[in-house]
């Protein structure tokens, strides 16, 4: 097939600027739009209410993915979940319940250490459940349950539309797994639900905070390091905002829980270096500001991603502040994505990097 840019200068542009349609393609897969309900359970060959674990094993972008997958299993379904890089899951022999799912998450569906999860998974007596973006993959051929992410071919290395549509079909999962053991009343699966409705048009929103973002990427390109600090299901998305920096400008950056800012990286904090708070007005809000704070209190450049309550309740001066929709708690990962990629984006624009095709990386990555 033949894939292109149109009037992006990149693929990378390009398939940031389509999370909102493919996202919205996704969720139409999984969601019953008029009676605000998820759709899967009845498909699948095992049943939520009997699982004692979820174990997630994948690499890279999708990795992160499952990790702020994992907060929703257990906030939503009360469901325990595990999840490890597969590069060290595949060896780590890891002893796993009788009644387990195993969950990989790929974009490719060929990534090597993911299938030998999947298939170390299935030694051990687990159901598997792939999360994947192509679905003649091998992967998606020895699992148990093929969940599709609709985000269409990829070509950008630096995975962008297959990391939402990854977190939108594991939104759904999760809220449908809630439902089956009894967590969510249906009012709140309609709350949640209706949250996740509401994210192709919150993603479009997101977008146009791009010339800011491309303001601001003049400054990141002259930086050495880059620190990303959230809590919650912000914290894997720091760690995704650091990887998507590091990807495609080459410029050093680390993704770090805001909590374990005093354990280590406030030692690093000087006025060269850009921190970007990833802080939506949630219930760890006040918590992540007091991190802020004491970035602030060194003198550190600080680079704000909140909505507008979060901007007025801040209190501190920041380098700038990119101020994003009010949106349910639950949906924050999938929108606060987009300006993640957007300062990785700019950012490498800035330096004159190969956006689409970084050095030393691979698309799929089929060895070991
Ligand atoms: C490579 C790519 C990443 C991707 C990872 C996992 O490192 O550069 O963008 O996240 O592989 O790939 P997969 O196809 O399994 O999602």
């Amino acid at each position: 097939f033949l894939v292109e840019k149109g009037n992006h200068r990149h693929f990378m542009a390009k398939e940031m600027h389509e999370q909102p349609e493919v996202v919205s393609h996704t969720l139409a897969h999984y969601l019953d739009l008029a009676a605000e309900t998820v759709l899967l359970e009845a498909d699948l060959p095992f049943d939520f209410t009997g699982l004692e674990r979820i174990s997630i094993a994948a690499c890279g972008t999708a990795y992160y993915a499952g990790l702020i997958a994992k907060y929703w299993f257990e906030q939503i379904a009360r469901l325990p979940v595990e999840i490890d890089v597969a590069s060290e899951f595949r060896y780590r022999e890891a002893p796993l319940p009788k009644n387990g799912l195993a969950i990989v998450i790929s974009q490719s569906g060929e990534t090597a250490d993911t299938l030998a999860s999947l298939r170390y998974a299935r030694q051990e007596g687990q159901k598997v459940m792939a999360v994947i973006n192509v679905p003649t993959s091998t992967i998606a051929r020895e699992s148990d349950a093929v969940m599709p992410t609709l985000a269409g071919p990829e070509i950008g290395v630096a995975s962008t539309k297959a990391f939402t549509c990854q977190l939108a079909t594991l939104a759904a999962v999760a809220v449908a797994a809630g439902r089956a053991r009894g967590v969510l009343t249906p009012e709140r699966e309609r709350e949640l639900v209706r949250a996740l409705i509401e994210v192709p048009r919150l993603m479009n929103e997101a977008l146009r905070l791009g010339p800011q973002i491309e303001v601001l990427a003049r400054s990141f390109a002259k930086s050495q390091d880059v620190l990303y600090l959230g809590r919650a299901t912000s914290y894997p998305l720091a760690l995704e905002g650091a990887l998507k920096l590091k990807e495609i400008s080459y410029i050093h950056a680390e993704g770090y829980a805001a909590g374990e800012l005093k354990h280590g990286p406030i030692a690093l904090i000087d006025e060269k270096m850009p921190v970007v708070v990833i802080a939506p007005h949630d219930q760890v809000f006040d918590k992540t500001m007091s991190n802020m704070q004491e970035v602030a209190a060194r003198g550190g450049r600080i680079v704000l991603l909140t909505d507008a309550r979060g901007a007025a309740e801040a209190g501190i001066e920041t380098e700038a502040t990119l101020v994003l929709p009010e949106m349910h708690p639950f949906v924050t990962p999938l929108v606060y994505a987009i300006p993640i990629q957007l300062i990785a984006y700019h950012t490498a624009v800035q330096m004159g990097t190969d956006v689409d095709q970084p050095r030393n990386l691979a698309k799929s990555v089929t060895v070991e």
